[in-house]
């Protein structure tokens, strides 16, 4: 059945990410709206949508929609979520739910209360080879995974003028919070060292125990370009190791013998490094960041379905141990 939906906020990451992906699936956007009547218009043409609103209220009032989707920002997230909830309609929001670990806890409130689900765009559990990593793992063909290490940077850009890392966290980390736990099992504590020497310009690394008994590294911060791969994960097994680099390119390595002293080495199929990346001159399944995919568990959820989705339950633990780290960083 399709299914409709009112859409608020028609910025870069919805028009040019998420909508895109969306309408691959059984939907009807019904409705959108955003408070930049450029945006708005120019995102009604591109989706061939024609009931705009500047209104969010307005657009929650649309008749016949049986959902909302948003990609605003962190407070509106929090209100029109709410507001969405109360109406009696499914959500599925971007990151994060709201500024706060506390407004994320009052979306999970409302969600019950309403018993309508609200499903979150932690797509890094879809990206192509954190999720393949994560197959691997739950295969039981890696073994007990024991320890993380990874990377997640951007750019000191973000912080011209405003050396206030909230952005960051609330835009970026919050993804690692969520994700670490989708890779190795929940967390039992965080700790986290820093280093700013230019306002602005923060390293810091965060190490996280795992409940699973398994170790964790990663190390974030404001320091490297966008225009480089910012991304990288390594599980680390008992002779077995998995790196996702870049989001899109894995290497499973195992327990093969020494080559050089065997003439008729080859290839093993059981011991050797299995690695894949995508054909990227295809024109087909060109959403290896995952948002596709993701939007395969939210859909049906939003109709009441039961599907591994993120939802504002996984929101509340992100958020929670964000406001971990950045107390343990005092930022
Ligand atoms: N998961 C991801 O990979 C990913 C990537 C980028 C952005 N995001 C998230 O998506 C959200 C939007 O990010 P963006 O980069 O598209 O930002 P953006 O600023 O380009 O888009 C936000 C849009 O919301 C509109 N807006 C603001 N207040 C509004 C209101 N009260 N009512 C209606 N519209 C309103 C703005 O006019 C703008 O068009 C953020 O929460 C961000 O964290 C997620």
């Amino acid at each position: 059945m399709t299914i409709k939906i009112g859409w608020i906020g028609c910025g870069i990451h919805a028009t040019q990410m998420l909508l895109p992906q969306l309408v691959r699936h059984d939907v009807e956007i019904v409705a959108l709206c955003d408070i930049d009547p450029k945006r708005l218009k120019d995102a009604g043409r591109q989706f061939g949508v024609t009931r705009l609103t500047t209104d969010a209220q307005e657009l929650l009032s649309t008749p016949g929609i049986d959902a909302v989707g948003m990609a605003v920002g962190p407070d509106q997230h929090l209100a029109f979520g709410k507001a969405a909830l109360e109406r009696g309609l499914s959500v599925f929001m971007e990151k994060p739910p709201s500024g706060s670990a506390a407004g994320a806890r009052e979306l999970l409130a409302a969600s019950e209360k309403a018993k309508k689900p609200l499903l979150l765009g932690f797509m890094k559990r879809y990206s192509i080879g954190n999720r393949m990593a994560s197959n691997i793992v739950k295969s039981g063909r890696f073994g007990d995974v024991l320890g993380l290490t990874g990377y997640y940077m951007t750019a000191p850009g973000y912080f011209t003028g405003n050396v206030d890392y909230t952005g960051f966290f609330l835009h970026h980390c919050v993804h690692y919070m969520d994700l670490v736990s989708f890779m190795v099992s929940p967390v039992r504590s965080i700790s986290a060292k820093k280093v700013e020497k230019t306002p602005g310009r923060v390293l810091f690394h965060v190490g996280f125990e795992f409940e699973c008994g398994a170790i964790g590294n990663i190390a974030m911060g404001t320091i490297q370009s966008r225009g480089t791969p910012v991304e990288r994960l390594e599980l680390m097994g008992d002779h077995q190791r998995i790196e996702v680099d870049d989001v899109i390119e894995i290497r499973w390595h195992r327990n093969p013998p020494f080559k050089i002293d065997d003439l008729g080495a080859t290839l093993d199929e059981a011991a050797d490094t299995l690695t894949w990346k995508p054909n990227f001159t295809a024109a087909a399944n060109e959403d290896p960041k995952g948002y596709h995919a993701l939007l395969s568990d939210v859909v049906p959820a939003l109709m009441g379905k039961t599907t591994p989705a993120p939802s504002i339950a996984d929101g509340v633990v992100a958020m929670e141990r964000l406001e971990t780290l950045r107390k343990e960083l005092a930022l």
